[in-house]
C-alpha cells in the first residue's frame, strides 16, 4: 500500500496532464464531424498504453469507431483481467450552460470540470495510470488486457461483432469497469445491478406542409397537439407504464429484498436539493431507490416540431417527432419491450396522422452476483482506499454491452465504479473529484491483487 501511495504522490501531476490531454480531444461519437478526433483519440490511448508498459497495443477499425486494444501478459498460467471503457462521450451542448469549456478542462473546487471527466475518460483512464503503477513498481500480479470502445454512447453498435470476431484475443477471468457511480466517498458502494434499455424515435405526420394555423387550425389533426397526447397516455395517474404486457416478465423483489435495498443510505431532502426539484415523483408504492434501481420507467428525452426558432410564427406543424427510452430490469428483455412498444404506439395513433417508429438502440441491464472472488477481491480494495466496507447497490443507468460479454465471451463483469451522482454525467459541468480519480488509481492495483490471490 505504501509503494502504491507512493507513486501516486510522486506523479500526480504527470497524471492529471496526461488525463487532460485526452479530455481536450472532443470524441463525441453521435458526430459525425468529429470522425478525425475519434481517431486522435485512440491514438493517445494506444501510446499511452505502451508508455505504461504494454507489450503489445494496436487500433483496430470495425464498422463505426475503432477499439483500443492492448495488453501484457506476463504468465500464460496466472489469471488475465480485461479492462473495459470508452473513450467516446456524449455531446456537451448546451454550451452556454458550462461555467468553463468542455474541452478545456478546469480544476475548481478539488474537482475536474470538463465533458468525459468521470464518463468515461477520468475513469477508464485510472486503469492506464494503474497499470503503470503496479509495472513501474514490479507489483503486477497478473496478465492484463485492455479493450477501449468508441460507441458506448450511442449503444455499442459494433461491439458485439467485435467481441465475437476476437473471442480469443479477449480472453479473461473477469472483466473490470469503471463506468458506474458510488453513493459518496464516505458510503463507498459497488454497482451489481445496471438497468436495461429500449431507445425509440417516433414521428407523427399529419398535413404534407406545414399550414397556416389561423386558416386550418381546427380543421386538422396537429401532430404535435396528438404527439403530446400519445405521450401523456403512456403513463397514468400513479404512473404506471400503460403499454400491454409491459411488466410481464418484471422480477418483483421479496419484502425481504425490498428491506435490504432500503438499507443503503438515501437522503431525500439532499438529492431534491442537489437537482433542484421540491418533490420526488415516480411510481406509486416504491421508493426512490425502487423506482431507479429495480423498476422499468419511460422517460420522453427530447421532443420537437412546428417552429421553435426565435419569435413568433403561426404554423401548424406537418410533423412531430419524439424521442423516448424506457429502462428495464430483470427479467424484461428488450428485444421483447421493443416489439410491444412498437404495436402499442401505432395503435394508439387517432385518425388524422400517420406514426412512425425507428428504434434507436438497447439491450439488457445487468445483475452481478456479490459472493464473487471479483465482488470481494473489489470490497476489500476500496475497503481498504476509502475505509468503509462498500455496499452493493443497483444503479438506474445501463451499459447494455456488459450483459453482451457475458453472451459472447462468457466472463462477469464487475462494476467498480469510482464516480458521483453529483458529478453531472451528460449534462453541463460534468465533473470529476480528483480525489476520486487518484483514490481509483490506489484501489485497482489492490484489486489485481486480492483478485489474483482469490481465484
Ligand atoms: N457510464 C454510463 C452508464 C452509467 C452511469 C451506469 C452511472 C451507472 C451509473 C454510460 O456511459 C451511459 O451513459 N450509458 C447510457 C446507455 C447507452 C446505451 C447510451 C445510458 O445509461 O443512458
Ligand atoms: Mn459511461
Ligand atoms: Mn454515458
Amino acid at each position: 500500500m505504501e509503494v502504491i501511495k507512493d507513486y501516486v504522490e510522486k506523479n500526480k501531476e504527470r497524471f492529471l496532464e496526461e488525463l487532460f490531454g485526452l479530455i481536450r480531444i472532443p470524441s463525441v461519437s453521435a458526430n459525425e464531424k468529429n470522425k478525425p478526433d475519434m481517431a486522435r483519440a485512440t491514438e493517445y490511448i494506444k501510446k499511452s498504453l505502451f508508455d505504461a508498459g504494454a507489450d503489445h497495443a494496436e487500433v483496430i477499425s470495425t464498422d463505426g469507431h475503432p477499439v483500443v486494444y492492448g495488453e501484457k501478459i506476463i504468465d500464460s498460467s496466472l489469471p488475465t483481467i480485461l479492462i473495459y471503457g470508452h473513450y467516446d462521450v456524449q455531446p456537451a451542448e448546451p454550451l452556454d450552460l458550462w461555467k468553463s469549456k468542455p474541452f478545456e478542462p478546469e480544476i475548481r473546487d478539488g474537482k475536474i470540470y470538463a465533458r468525459g471527466a468521470d464518463d468515461d475518460k477520468g475513469q477508464f483512464f485510472m486503469h492506464v495510470k494503474a497499470f503503470e503503477l503496479m509495472n513501474k513498481t514490479s507489483t503486477l500480479p497478473c496478465n492484463v488486457k485492455f479493450m477501449i470502445e468508441g460507441e458506448e454512447e450511442i449503444g455499442s453498435p459494433s461491439l458485439k461483432t467485435f467481441c465475437q470476431a476476437h473471442r480469443e484475443k479477449l480472453s479473461s477471468d473477469i472483466i473490470l469497469i469503471s463506468d458506474t457511480t458510488m453513493i459518496a466517498s464516505d458510503t463507498p458502494s459497488i454497482t451489481v445491478g445496471l438497468r436495461g434499455l429500449s431507445y425509440f424515435e417516433v414521428e407523427v405526420t399529419g398535413p404534407n406542409r406545414d399550414l397556416h394555423s389561423g386558416l386550418y387550425g381546427g380543421a386538422v389533426a396537429n401532430p404535435v397537439n396528438v404527439l403530446s397526447k400519445m405521450i401523456a397516455s403512456l403513463t397514468d395517474e400513479n404512473n404506471h407504464i400503460t403499454i400491454e404486457g409491459f411488466y410481464d416478465d418484471v422480477l418483483e423483489l421479496s419484502d425481504q429484498e425490498r428491506a435490504e435495498m432500503a438499507r443503503a443510505p438515501f437522503d431525500a431532502e439532499q438529492y431534491k436539493k442537489d437537482i433542484g426539484v421540491d418533490e420526488l415523483v415516480g411510481e406509486k408504492g416504491y421508493t426512490t431507490l425502487e423506482r431507479t434501481g429495480i423498476r422499468p420507467t419511460l422517460d420522453v428525452c427530447g421532443i420537437w416540431g412546428g417552429y421553435t426558432g426565435e419569435g413568433a410564427k403561426t404554423v401548424l406543424p406537418s410533423k412531430a417527432y419524439a424521442k423516448i427510452s424506457m429502462r428495464l430490469v430483470p427479467h424484461q428483455k428488450s428485444t421483447e419491450i421493443d416489439k410491444l412498444f412498437e404495436k402499442h404506439f401505432k395503435a394508439i395513433a387517432p385518425a388524422g396522422v400517420s406514426v412512425k417508429v425507428t428504434r434507436l438502440h438497447g439491450g439488457e441491464g445487468y445483475v452481478a452476483p456479490t459472493d464473487t472472488p471479483a465482488y470481494l477481491a473489489a470490497s476489500k480494495a476500496i475497503e481498504q482506499t476509502f475505509g468503509k466496507k462498500p455496499i452493493p447497490t443497483r444503479s438506474g443507468g445501463s451499459i447494455p454491452i456488459v450483459s453482451d460479454f457475458e453472451e459472447v465471451l462468457g466472463v462477469k463483469s464487475i462494476l467498480m465504479g469510482f464516480g458521483l451522482e453529483s458529478d453531472a454525467i451528460h449534462s453541463p459541468n460534468e465533473n470529476y473529484p480528483l480525489s476520486h480519480f487518484y483514490k481509483g488509481i490506489e484501489t485497482i492495483p489492490l484489486f489485481y491483487k486480492y483478485f489474483t490471490e482469490n481465484i
